[in-house]
């Protein structure tokens, strides 16, 4: 037998956890509107082989990637027939046939795209599956509005080659009030694309612009289906989101109806006692100023274990708040463990999530910045095993 070995971290998801923020969403989201799952960044840092089971378990049925690899992977590890997968980002031609193939939506935002839809679904005799994209004031991607209506009319008349499942849209940071007239006037362009487009080819194409801001902040503008990222792994986009749901369905102040997902974890490597005036580590960047207990912990920057935690970072150890001291290294981090009881090789370290009563954040990964959440989780490597404890 080939011997196998555990890597020096784990990443765990809480299956109970996406549970419960999918019945919130779908409260909030009501028995019209559908949600889709987007799993796009390895599922922002939970894993998409891990990660979509237990949310097509929890009653997802409908999940958004960026890319046809993501596709891929989503295909392979989806359970049910029913479920369905949708590009909302990159199609390389040659990636087209296994897309159509395998009934894989995807959205369309340029002549281009839609070309290569129709050659390649005329070869193959099978519909492609489009979402036409429009360009409302993101400047991103999107049919621009003097396109609208001759993309229309391509559609219909290569009525054989495609089948129209939505159009659809993306506001530009409904995160923050500070854009809230933005957001306004994408919807007003929306709204006149909508309007051309039932014209033309009728109204059998579902619509859908929100992410989870939108869908938390604007409830009139739902439409038939929603996109949620962040806020399905328990995060709100932004702290002014979460005041502004607190305040709106008048809730206790502090209380959160979402819960995290993930938890990061790795274990105590080695213990050693240092005395004080030494330095520990790198340099001199840590000078211990009284006799210290300090841990190994085989995590570093090459896991996605940030050097801006040297000296700063803090890790949980028998539900106990540890520093990291010293620099963070490539695959090694130095913990002080003078105030631990016990303290063992082998210990649990939390390096997000909770123990005892205590919690590491994301956000404490760094300076707080609306986009932290996203940029920390889906920074976490590809090759840190995900597991979910209570799924089966
Ligand atoms: C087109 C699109 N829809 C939906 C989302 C999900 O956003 P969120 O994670 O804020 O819900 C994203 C993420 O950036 C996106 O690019």
């Amino acid at each position: 037998m080939k011997p196998q070995f555990l890597q020096p971290s784990t990443i765990e998801l809480n299956a109970r956890a996406l549970q419960n923020n999918i019945r919130f969403l779908k409260r909030v989201a009501g028995d019209t509107v559908r949600i889709s799952s987007v799993i796009k960044g390895n599922a922002y840092g939970h894993g998409i082989a891990s990660f979509l089971p237990i949310a097509e378990k929890a009653g997802m049925d409908h999940f958004s990637v960026f890319s046809a690899n993501e596709a891929l992977i989503a295909i392979r590890h989806k359970r049910k027939k029913e479920t369905r997968v949708m590009i909302m980002g990159m199609v390389r031609d040659e990636e087209m046939e296994w897309v159509i193939e395998n009934g894989v939506e995807f959205y369309v935002f340029e002549e281009a795209r839609l070309q290569a839809a129709a050659r390649v679904a005329k070869k193959m005799g099978k519909k492609a599956l489009i979402h036409l994209q429009i360009e409302t004031g993101m400047n991103r991607t999107g049919f621009e509005e003097e396109n609208w209506e001759e993309t229309f009319k391509k559609v219909k008349a290569d009525e054989s080659c495609f089948s129209l499942e939505g159009i659809c849209t993306h506001y530009a940071g409904a995160e923050s009030a500070a854009n809230y007239f933005r957001i306004l006037n994408q919807d007003k362009q929306f709204q006149k694309a909508r309007v051309l487009a039932e014209k033309i080819l009728g109204k059998n194409q579902i619509s859908h612009a929100s992410s989870s801001a939108a869908f938390l902040t604007l409830p009139e503008k739902h439409y038939d289906m929603v996109r949620i990222g962040i806020a399905q792994y328990g995060f709100w986009p932004s702290r002014e989101t979460f005041i502004h749901h607190i305040k709106s369905e008048k809730l206790e102040e502090g209380y959160d109806p979402l819960q995290r997902v993930l938890s990061w974890k790795s274990e105590i490597m080695s213990i050693k006692e240092v005395k004080s005036g030494e330095f520990i580590g790198y340099g001199n960047v840590y000078l211990a100023g009284h006799d210290m207990t300090i841990a190994t912990v085989p995590i570093g920057y090459t896991h996605g274990f940030g050097r801006n935690l040297t000296n700063t970072g803090y890790v949980l150890v028998s539900g106990k708040r540890c520093g990291v001291v010293g620099l963070v290294n490539m695959n090694m981090i130095t913990i002080n463990v003078s105030h631990v009881r016990n303290v063992r090789k082998g210990d649990e370290v939390v390096l997000i999530g909770n123990q005892g009563q205590d919690e590491i954040t994301v956000a404490s990964f760094g300076e707080m910045t609306n986009n932290l959440n996203y940029e920390v989780l889906t920074r976490l490597p590809e090759s840190i095993p995900r597991i979910c404890a209570d799924y089966n």
